[in-house]
């Protein structure tokens, strides 16, 4: 692993500060030491993003400790990123970077797949920059999307993506991604209303989705309520879904959209011949708790971490507020064409609560869960939602409707190929 054969290594400046190996040791020493003086071992053991990311092998801090004084010496000007190792490597903290000769893998007139509403430049979506950027961690090189990489290590298995359209954006991200190198006669799909498969049959290989918003139970799964206030969710209840997910390999989940459509949720638990009627309504964080351990309990009552790896996509962030961006002039995500550049920039459309909710419950998991932490890196991306070319009711938005951006334009969905395609390409390099 040569820091300078790293795929994509760019020229630039030593940023002066100490490189990660060095901080991980120092981190890994007093963690050391911590655990000779703490007998709660065991709350180390949890999911995996919560677990001390194990200390490094030596030649690794060789090897930074090596180009740190090459640059002391010659100060020349070293891409000082290693390459991606997801125990050591923080993708979240990174930028956006603008590369015009990057050529998505796929475009929504190749891939069959996507769905009209993700769809933008069919839906006459003019500007193109949003397709040309590209997430760089701070301290590692994230390895571009693979497809036969990516189909390599599917070989024989079964990966499904549970959620919510934002899920769905992700699993269709995947497919098109990978799909383009596979001929004709060597794939199959199968849609169903909520159970899509997508087969790589040389590979033996699934990429599928199931469509649960919530994870749990409700009366707005299929039949989708359009009145956030008519909706009743059954928080213990997820079997009617849950069945449908057992034997895979690799599963993928998120849900964040559907819980925020009110502060309070009507929510209903058990099962009385009043049915619906015994509904409470609770905080939306409460409801939100209680639906995520019940999807806890069946995960770590029903899967074998040995056989079956847990993902969990976190929220994906909504542009709703162009003040959030500081555009006191804009209309929602309308019309924006860069990302934000603000480092860290954190905008009303993702709820930090809601966040700490996943963690608290996934922290107390008996099967290991990654989380797949777009919500950062999305923040910035302002400019890659539908916005205007999108669909309603199953038709592009007409001239009048696109003109109405208020009403209109959808800063939730992602257009495809977009920002999606970078989740997954963290994601392929967690597999
Ligand atoms: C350190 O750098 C020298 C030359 O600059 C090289 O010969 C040596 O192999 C390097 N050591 C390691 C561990 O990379
Ligand atoms: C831009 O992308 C091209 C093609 O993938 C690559 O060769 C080049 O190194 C990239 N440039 C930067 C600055 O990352
Ligand atoms: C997983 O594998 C380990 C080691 O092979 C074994 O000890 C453990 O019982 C297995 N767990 C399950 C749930 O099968
Ligand atoms: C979109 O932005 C451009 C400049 O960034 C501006 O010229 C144009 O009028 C804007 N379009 C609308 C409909 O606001
Ligand atoms: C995801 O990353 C953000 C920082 O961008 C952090 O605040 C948050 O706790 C992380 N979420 C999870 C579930 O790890």
């Amino acid at each position: 692993m040569s820091l300078a054969q790293s795929p994509a290594a760019t020229i630039k400046s030593y940023r002066g500060k100490l490189p990660l190996s060095i901080i991980t040791v120092l981190v890994c020493s007093f963690a050391i030491i911590a655990l000779l003086y703490t007998e709660r071992l065991s709350s180390l053991s949890s999911g995996s993003i919560f677990k001390l990311s194990s200390c490094p092998k030596r030649n690794h801090i060789k090897k930074s400790k090596n180009k740190t004084a090459e640059q002391n010496i010659y100060n020349t000007e070293i891409d000082d990123r290693f390459d991606f190792d997801p125990e050591e490597c923080n993708v979240v903290n990174g930028k956006w970077v603008f590369n015009s000769s990057i050529k998505p893998l796929y475009s929504d007139r190749t891939c069959p797949y996507l769905d009209m509403q993700v769809s933008c430049v069919k839906n006459g979506r003019p500007d193109s920059d949003y397709r040309h950027w590209e997430w760089q961690p701070e301290d590692c090189t994230l390895p571009r999307f693979n497809p036969e990489l990516a189909l390599k290590k599917l070989r024989n298995k079964r990966l499904l993506f549970v959620g919510d359209s934002l899920q769905r954006g992700q699993w269709q991200s995947f497919v098109c991604m990978v799909e383009s190198i596979i001929p004709e006669d060597k794939k199959h799909f199968k849609r169903g209303r909520s159970h899509t498969v997508f087969k790589a049959k040389e590979y033996s290989a699934s990429i599928e989705f199931y469509w649960a918003p919530f994870l749990i139970e409700s009366n707005s799964d299929l039949q989708i309520i359009g009145d956030p206030k008519k909706r009743i969710l059954k928080v213990d209840s997820i079997e009617k879904h849950a069945k449908h997910w057992g034997a895979v390999d690799i599963i993928v989940f998120n849900t964040y959209v559907w819980w925020m459509s009110g502060i309070r949720l009507k929510t209903l638990w058990g099962s009385f011949a009043n049915g619906a009627d015994g509904f409470e309504e609770l905080d939306t964080p409460i409801a939100y708790r209680i639906g995520l351990k019940t999807w806890a309990n069946w995960i770590d009552s029903t899967i074998n971490p040995n056989r079956t790896r847990v993902f969990f996509t976190t929220m994906s962030p909504t542009h709703t507020k162009s003040i959030d961006w500081g555009n006191k002039d804009g209309i929602k995500c309308f019309n924006e064409t860069k990302p934000v550049t603000k480092k860290k920039h954190w905008g009303s459309g993702s709820d930090k609560k809601m966040m700490s909710v996943v963690s608290d419950v996934v922290k107390k998991m008996k099967v290991p869960v990654t989380f797949l932490n777009i919500t950062q890196i999305s923040e910035y991306r302002i400019d890659a939602h539908a916005s205007v070319y999108t669909e309603a009711g199953g038709k592009v938005l007409t001239e009048e409707e696109r003109a109405d951006p208020l009403r209109h334009a959808d800063c939730i969905h992602w257009c495809l190929p977009g920002v999606p395609d970078t989740w997954n390409q963290i994601f392929l390099a967690h597999l």
